[in-house]
């Protein structure tokens, strides 16, 4: 076994022009739809990170012709509602719960069985969120104990469902709209309210296929009976990549970065929202359409920044740039107030606990609590060795507390941040972070 293992020298700051990678929900989402609509779906901007490729080699597996994604271009010829063939094999999908949770809404509506895997921490997060709504609509879902994967699916015909949903989640509105697709027009509609506003990207590009979509702020309402039609995708940057750089930018003095052609989605946008109410000078230029979505370039420059309550309705929309913000309040003035953020104990790590114990490391005061943690900001950070427990997004923020650190910052298990974000060491080496990454051998 071997470990990588990201060293960062105390110090330096972020200047120049910078594209992060294409957006990871939507990669995901467009070869899903590409795949069951009518005709050929063009890609570009196509994130060439494991999770969406994971994503990509399922669809493969269950008989469908996509052509390598080079330079994130890629062509999918859709096979229709109706085309997928059943896999050989269990279907693998590393680490990623986006595609396991809204695979199981595809294909618990087939008239095949298959069977979902994951790696070690997919295989500990919660599966029963998708699988209770779906048997809801009558399919055919067996877990393994305690609710975890792998999932078996067996064939079934669902219904449409009327659905409250526990959690804001993305994941599990986006399950149950693939899942509804395949619903009788005649039995009615499938209404899906959420709690809180999330990503609204399925809705988002059903709708650019073609595929009628109702929405009415919270509640979304859709039939199956129609069709998709293959269109092109142009995936905008992930503003969940950028946020390591808004962070970093907004810590370091003397940076000023211009993130480019990136999503700004007002389902997303939570981590800009945040940063600007702790004082951060974070600008919007150039702003267009990408594929359906809002995008724009992003100007960064240091500025001091103080500790806030972050607004609980918030959470939702930075829901993935916890780790970052975390490292933004541990350098800003006073006291930051996190709540209503437990859905972060189940992500690819337990993000409360996993950040608070490297922020103890680092020597920064907090106090965790049941959903959230506070953070007394304003002293920067020390140095020492943090166990990022294979978390991608963990690793990638620590990497920025080394702006602002005394001593070395040296982040262990970081193969994952090739999940999300293929080129992040060597993107933030040329904005100015001394970032290096060697392959440690373990006993
Ligand atoms: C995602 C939804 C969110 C997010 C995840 C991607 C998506 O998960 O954390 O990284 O693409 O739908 P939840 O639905 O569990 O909040």
């Amino acid at each position: 076994m071997s470990d990588l293992v990201f060293t960062v020298q105390p110090g330096g700051c972020l200047k120049g022009e910078l594209r992060v990678p294409g957006d990871k929900s939507i990669s995901h989402r467009s070869i899903m739809l590409g795949a069951i609509a009518e005709g050929e779906t063009t890609v570009e901007g196509f994130l060439e990170g494991e999770d969406s490729l994971a994503t990509l080699q399922a669809f493969r597996d269950m008989g469908v012709s996509i052509e390598d994604v080079v330079d994130g271009r890629t062509r999918i010829k859709g096979v229709g509602l109706h085309g997928l063939s059943a896999p050989s094999a269990p279907l693998y999908l590393g680490n990623s719960g986006t595609s396991m949770r809204l695979l199981c809404g595809l294909l618990a509506a087939q008239d095949f069985s298959s069977t979902l895997t994951g790696d070690e921490s997919l295989s500990g997060r919660p599966m029963g969120r998708v699988a209770d709504p779906l048997r809801n609509m009558g399919a055919n879902i067996t877990l393994r104990e305690g609710g975890l994967a792998p999932i078996d699916i067996a064939p079934a015909k669902l219904h449409p469902l009327v659905y409250d949903m526990p959690v804001a989640s993305a994941q599990i509105k986006s399950c149950l709209i693939l899942a509804s697709l395949y619903t009788d027009p005649a039995d009615g509609s499938t209404e899906i309210l959420e709690p809180a506003p999330c990503r609204d990207h399925t809705e988002r590009m059903l709708r650019g296929f073609g595929y009628p979509v109702e929405t009415d702020g919270v509640r979304i309402s859709i039939s199956g009976g129609g069709r998709l039609t293959g269109c092109h995708i142009d995936v905008p940057s992930d503003i969940s990549s950028a946020a390591f750089f808004l962070v970093g930018a907004s810590i370091a003095e003397g940076s000023d970065i211009l993130l480019q052609h990136v999503g700004i989605n007002p389902t997303r946008i939570g981590v800009i929202n945040i940063l600007q109410a702790m004082g951060a000078d974070i600008s919007l230029e150039n702003q267009g359409e990408a594929g359906g979505e809002p995008v724009a370039d992003i100007r960064v420059r240091y500025a001091p920044l103080r500790g806030i309550d972050i607004p609980v309705d918030q959470v939702p929309l930075a829901i993935d740039e916890f780790p970052a913000l975390f490292i933004a309040a541990a350098c800003a003035e006073g006291t930051t107030v996190l709540r209503g953020a437990e859905e972060l104990r189940v992500k690819e790590s337990d993000r409360i606990q996993v950040m608070a114990d490297g922020l103890d490391t680092l020597g920064v005061k907090h106090r965790v609590t049941p959903d959230g943690i506070v953070i007394e900001g304003g002293n920067g950070f020390g140095g020492g060795h943090i166990n990022s427990h294979g978390d991608h997004r963990i690793a990638m923020a620590f990497t920025m507390a080394g702006l602002r650190a005394k001593k070395p910052v040296i982040i262990h298990d970081c193969h994952n941040v090739a999940t999300s974000f293929p080129g992040f060491c060597d993107l933030a080496s040329t904005a100015g972070s001394t970032l290096q990454a060697a392959e440690q051998q373990e006993d």
